[in-house]
C-alpha cells in the first residue's frame, strides 16, 4: 500500500519521479506528492491519480526528489494528508509507507516540545521526529528516530541541508535501491525504476541506506556499515508496460500462453518423466513435513484452496488452508507441518506475518511467489518463483494461474516422492502440462464472444458463481474477479451449498455462472443447475467443448477445450478472467485501479 520513490542524479528529477511513480501507481492512487530540491525543498500534493498531480507541478529544474502514492490509512484523502511531509523548520521532508503504531505517544510527546502538526496522518510524525533528532548529519537523524518507531515502514529523506544526500529506511514495508550510473534510485517496487536500470540491491528490515548520484552505503540495524552486493533482474521492461492493450489486466490475461511456458520451463523433463526443483527445495518438499498449511490472501488464497485440491488429490497428504489474517493469530503451528506462503508480491503483510510466526515455532516455509528479493523470500526457507513478469493490474490474473500450476507441480513433486502418482499419470499430466499454452490460446481466441456472453451481465446487481471439486475455489477467483473490478457485487460458492442458504437470494434476475467439470461432479453440477433453473435465472455454464449435453439445460455455454490430463483448471481461470474484464469494460470502470483497492496490501 502506498508506493515511494527516491531519486538523485543527473536527470530531472520531477520527470524522473513523475515517470517512477507512475509504474507504482496500482500500489494506491488516493492522492499523490512530490517534494523536489530546487534551492529548498518545493513541496506540490494532489488529490487523486497522479496524472493530476503531473498537471500542477510547475516545470522546476533539481536533480533530487522524492514522491508518493498514497493509499490512506490514517486520515482522510485530502491535500494535506498526501505525502510528503516537511517539518516545521521546513529542512525535512519525508514520504512513507507503512503504519506508525505509537504515532500517538510520538505525536503527543512531540507536540508537548512546541512542533506543529498539520495532517490528521501518522507519517507526519517522522518529518517532525527527524528534525528533532537532526544536529548535523541525516542519516543518523534517520537512524535516531527509527529506534523510537513502532511499526513499520519504507521511508525516503530528503533535507534541505544535504541536499545531495537521500537517505532510505526500511521495516516491515519494501524498499528497493536501483544502481544507475551516476544517478539511484529508491523505490517500493522494482517496475517503477526498471526503465533506468535492471540493477537493484535489496535493503532488509532495520536497514538504512544513504545514497548520492555516484555512492551507496548501508548500515545495519547497529548503524555500522555494510558490504552489499548489487543483483541484475532479468524482467523485461515492456513487462512494465501496457504495449498497445487498452489495460495491464487484458495485457496480463493475454500473457498466460507465455506463463504457462515459464512456469513450467526447466521443471517438467518430459524424457526423464520428471518433475524437477532445486535441491534445497526438493528437500523441504519432500522431508518438511506430516501436513502442508497453506497461507494466503485473497487470489492467492483461493490459489491455495485450489492447490489443496491438486496435492490431497495426487498425494493423499492432508493440506489445510488459510487466509493469513486468521492464521497469523489463531493458527495452530506444529513444527512438523510445512507452511506453504502463496503470495505475488511477497511483500502481503499478513502472510509475511504469518511466515514469520511459522518459522519462529519451528515451522519448515516454502514460499511460492513472483517477486524475487521480496520480503517473503528473505523469511522462508526456500522459495519457488512464479516467474510471470511483473504484474501491474490490480486484479491478480497470470499470477494466479502461475500459483495454481506451481502448486500442482508441488503436488507432482510429492506424489513421486510419496509414491502416490505411478509413471504413466505422470507422464500424461506432464504432456498436458506442455499442451497448456496451446490450450489458453484458444481461450483467448474466443473473447469476442466471451464479450458478447459479458453483455448479458452488465446490468446484473449480483452473480452467483458455482463449481464442485477444484471448480469451487475456482468461482470464488471468478467471483472475486468480477466484484474487484465491475463493483457487480458477486459470490462463488460449491454448487451443493445452495440449497443451504443462498438460494434465499436467488431471483429471476441473478445471473448464474455455472463451472462445470467433466469428470465425477458433472451429473452432480447438472442437477444443482436444474435446481437453480427451476427458481428463474439465466444460467451461463462454462463447460467442455465437446459437451453438447450442457446446452439444453443452460442459457449460454463458454466453452473451454478438452484437456485429457484433467488440467482443465486453467482454460477456465483464463475465461473467468476475459468474463470479468469485458463486463468491467463495458462498464466503463476503472480496470487497473479498481477504487478503494491497491496491489501490495502492506497493511493490517
Ligand atoms: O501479493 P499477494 O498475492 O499476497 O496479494 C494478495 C491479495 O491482496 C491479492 O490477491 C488481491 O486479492 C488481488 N486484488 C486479487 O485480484
Amino acid at each position: 500500500m502506498c508506493g515511494i520513490i527516491g531519486y538523485v542524479g543527473f536527470r530531472n528529477a520531477r520527470t524522473v519521479s513523475i515517470d517512477c511513480l507512475k509504474r507504482l501507481e496500482y500500489r494506491g492512487y488516493d492522492s499523490a506528492g512530490i517534494g523536489i530540491f530546487n534551492e529548498k525543498i518545493q513541496v506540490f500534493k494532489e488529490v487523486g491519480y497522479i496524472s493530476n498531480l503531473e498537471k500542477h507541478i510547475p516545470h522546476i529544474k533539481g536533480c533530487i526528489a522524492l514522491a508518493q502514492t498514497r493509499w490512506a490509512t490514517h486520515g482522510k484523502v485530502t491535500k494535506i494528508n498526501a505525502h510528503p511531509h516537511v517539518s516545521n523548520n521546513e529542512k525535512i521532508t519525508i514520504v512513507h509507507n507503512g503504519i506508525i503504531e505509537n504515532f500517538k505517544e510520538l505525536k503527543q510527546e512531540l507536540i508537548s516540545k512546541g512542533y506543529e502538526f498539520k495532517s490528521e496522518t501518522d507519517s507526519e510524525v517522522f518529518a517532525h521526529l527527524i528534525q528533532d533528532c537532526y544536529k548535523d548529519n541525516i542519516k543518523q537523524a534517520v537512524y535516531d528516530a527509527v529506534q523510537q518507531v513502532k511499526g513499520y515502514y519504507a521511508l525516503v529523506v530528503l533535507c534541505a541541508d544535504e541536499p545531495d544526500v537521500l537517505i532510505g529506511a526500511r521495516k516491515d514495508s519494501p524498499l528497493v535501491i536501483g544502481v544507475g550510473d551516476n544517478e539511484n534510485f529508491l523505490a517500493s517496487d522494482i517496475p517503477a525504476f526498471l526503465k533506468y536500470t535492471n540493477r537493484v540491491i535489496y535493503l532488509n528490515d532495520g536497514e538504512i541506506c544513504r545514497l548520492t548520484s555516484k555512492s551507496i552505503e548501508i548500515f545495519g540495524n547497529d548503524n555500522q556499515p555494510l558490504k552489499r552486493e548489487q543483483e541484475l533482474i532479468s524482467w523485461d521492461v515492456s513487462g512494465a508496460e501496457k504495449t498497445g492493450f487498452p489495460h495491464f489486466m487484458l495485457k496480463e490475461i493475454y500473457e498466460q500462453t507465455d506463463t504457462v511456458h515459464q512456469v513450467i520451463r526447466g521443471r517438467i523433463s518430459e524424457i526423464q518423466r520428471e518433475v524437477m526443483f532445486p535441491e534445497s527445495i526438493e528437500s523441504i518438499i519432500k522431508n518438511g513435513s506430516n501436513d502442508i498449511h497453506i497461507v494466503a490472501c485473497g487470489t492467492s488464497y483461493y490459489a491455495g484452496l485450489a492447490g489443496k485440491y491438486l496435492i490431497e488429490q495426487l498425494t493423499g497428504k492432508p493440506v489445510f488452508v488459510h487466509l493469513a489474517s486468521e492464521y497469523r493469530y489463531y493458527g495452530n503451528y506444529n513444527k512438523n507441518s510445512l507452511i506453504i506462503g502463496v503470495t505475488q508480491s511477497g511483500e502481503t503483510l499478513d502472510t509475511i506475518a504469518a511466515l514469520k510466526k511459522a518459522k519462529h515455532h519451528g515451522c519448515k516455509t516454502l514460499v511460492v511467489t513472483n517477486v524475487i528479493g521480496s520480503s517473503a523470500t528473505r523469511i522462508a526457507d526456500g522459495f519457488i518463483l512464479t516467474q510471470s513478469g511483473p504484474e501491474i493490474g490490480v486484479a491478480a490474473t497470470k499470477t494466479f494461474t502461475a500459483q495454481v500450476l506451481v502448486l500442482l507441480l508441488i503436488a507432482l513433486k510429492l506424489g513421486v516422492f510419496n509414491k502416490t502418482i505411478g509413471a504413466d499419470s505422470l507422464y500424461q499430466l506432464i504432456q498436458s502440462l506442455k499442451k497448456l499454452p496451446r490450450v489458453v490460446q484458444h481461450v483467448l481466441d474466443q473473447s469476442d464472444h466471451i464479450k458478447k456472453v459479458a453483455e448479458q451481465l452488465v446490468n446484473a446487481h449480483s452473480v452467483f458463481f458455482i463449481g464442485r471439486g477444484i471448480n469451487f475455489p475456482l468461482s470464488l477467483e471468478g467471483a472475486l474477479k468480477l466484484k474487484e473490478i465491475s463493483y457487480i457485487h458477486a459470490e462463488g460458492f460449491a454448487a451443493g451449498e445452495l440449497k443451504h442458504g443462498p438460494f434465499a437470494l436467488l431471483t429471476e434476475d441473478t445471473p448464474v455462472v455455472a463451472i462445470i467439470g467433466s469428470d465425477e461432479t458433472y451429473e452432480k453440477m447438472v442437477s444443482n443447475i436444474g435446481e437453480v433453473k427451476a427458481r428463474g435465472p439465466k444460467v451461463i455454464a462454462i463447460a467442455e467443448e465437446n459437451d453438447e449435453t450442457i446446452k439444453q439445460f443452460v442459457d449460454e455455454v463458454i466453452p473451454y477445450p478438452s484437456n485429457k490430463g484433467g488440467l482443465s483448471c486453467i482454460p477456465i481461470i483464463v475465461i473467468m478472467q476475459l468474463l470479468a474484464y469485458h463486463v468491467a469494460d463495458l462498464k466503463e470502470c476503472s480496470i487497473d485501479k479498481p477504487r478503494n483497492l491497491a496491489k501490495s496490501v502492506t497493511v493490517e
